[in-house]
């Protein structure tokens, strides 16, 4: 038998709205960076998309919005299985074993449930509420090592490894491995334009609070111009009592791969215009390219469908093999 060569990674995005610098910054990057490294498996988390409502056509071209970005950012397809995460019906199938060993104490203190849910918790959905219990199946399905992922997306990890132990423990087998969290040191976590206080998101009702992938270069000049500040002129970095300043330092070193200090050193003495000038500046160098490349590939739906139908052959190829296993550990006769 032939032995695990590669670790795994496995990380994905909903199809639920624009992509902004906030996923890119908190995940985009970094798997651009090393998912050559790893067996990676990255998807189009479409099946978490309609735990709102949602209309069906905008679905689908964020799906192609989703996976054009991964193309335009330098994902290599031949590299990465990327793929639709409901082209892999064993999703699904794994969410309802696991959903079995999950506690409801556990799902109730996920802090994006109560997030999404809001005041009325009554009129959210099951499937928003189970919804990382799908993560879990997202992450185990493929045995998982890692699952790069911006900070928000950490609770849901945390709780992936206490299913799979509780999975384990059921079966008496370790069968799932622990995945870790790998979430960077900058980006991980860029909050909103206009309110320092939540993060930059794709469900913001303000489309002033975020940069979009495909925003054009005098958009982002002009949604950097007016992100909010405070009175204070003077440059300087405190995340609890400047959050909005102290984010746009954030996003200057991330974008710029240096460190926050750094950043404020070479900006000690200007002013805040000045210090917003360069970050549009920055901003529209990393992000144009991409848009362009992003433009340009769904311009040609038949390239990314070829892709996206290679990834489902692959995902579901190790998939099927995955949940069969599962199936005979819970005790279901399997022909
Ligand atoms: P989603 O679609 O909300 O976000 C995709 C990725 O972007 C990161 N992110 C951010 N990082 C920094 N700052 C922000 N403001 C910001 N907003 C989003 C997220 O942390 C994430 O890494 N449930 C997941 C999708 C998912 C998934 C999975 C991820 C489904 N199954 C399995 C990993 C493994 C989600 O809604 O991400």
């Amino acid at each position: 038998m032939l032995g695990k060569t590669m670790s795994i990674l496995v990380s994905g995005i909903q199809t639920s709205g624009s992509l902004h610098l906030g996923n890119y910054l908190g995940s985009i990057k970094n798997w651009v960076n090393i998912h050559k490294q790893y067996d990676s498996y990255l998807f189009l988390a479409d099946l978490h998309s309609i735990t709102v409502p949602q209309d069906p056509s905008f679905i689908r071209s964020c799906a192609y919005e989703v996976a054009a970005a991964y193309i335009a950012s330098g994902i290599s397809s031949d590299k990465a299985t990327i793929f639709v995460q409901s082209s892999v019906p064993a999703h699904t199938e794994l969410s309802w074993i696991l959903s079995c060993v999950t506690s409801m104490g556990w799902l109730n203190r996920m802090t994006q449930f109560k997030d999404k849910a809001g005041k009325d918790k009554e009129k959210a959905s099951l499937g928003l509420y189970s919804y990382p219990v799908l993560q879990a199946a997202d992450v185990l399905l493929y045995k998982a090592d890692i699952v790069p992922v911006g900070e928000d997306q950490k609770q849901h990890i945390e709780l992936c490894r206490d299913i799979a132990a509780a999975f384990n423990r059921n079966v008496n087998k370790d069968y799932f491995n622990l995945p870790e969290p790998m979430i960077m040191k900058e980006g991980a976590r860029i909050m909103s334009l206009r309110d320092g206080a939540q993060k930059m998101s794709k469900s913001d009702p303000s489309d002033n609070s975020r940069i979009n992938l495909l925003d054009d270069q005098d958009t982002i000049y002009q949604k950097i111009k007016k992100s909010k500040t405070d009175s204070i002129s003077e440059i300087y970095y405190d995340k609890e009592n400047r959050p909005e300043v102290s984010n746009l330092f954030s996003i200057y070193a991330a974008l710029s791969d240096r460190k926050i200090e750094t950043i404020i050193d070479e900006f000690t003495g200007k002013t805040f215009s000045e210090f917003k000038s360069k970050l549009a500046d920055l901003t529209v160098e990393v992000i144009g390219p991409i848009s362009k490349e992003m433009r340009r590939i769904l311009n040609s739906k038949d390239y990314l469908d070829n892709i996206l139908s290679f990834g489902a052959e692959k995902a579901n190829k190790i998939a099927s093999q995955n949940i069969k296993e599962v199936k005979e550990l819970v005790g279901f006769i399997s022909l």
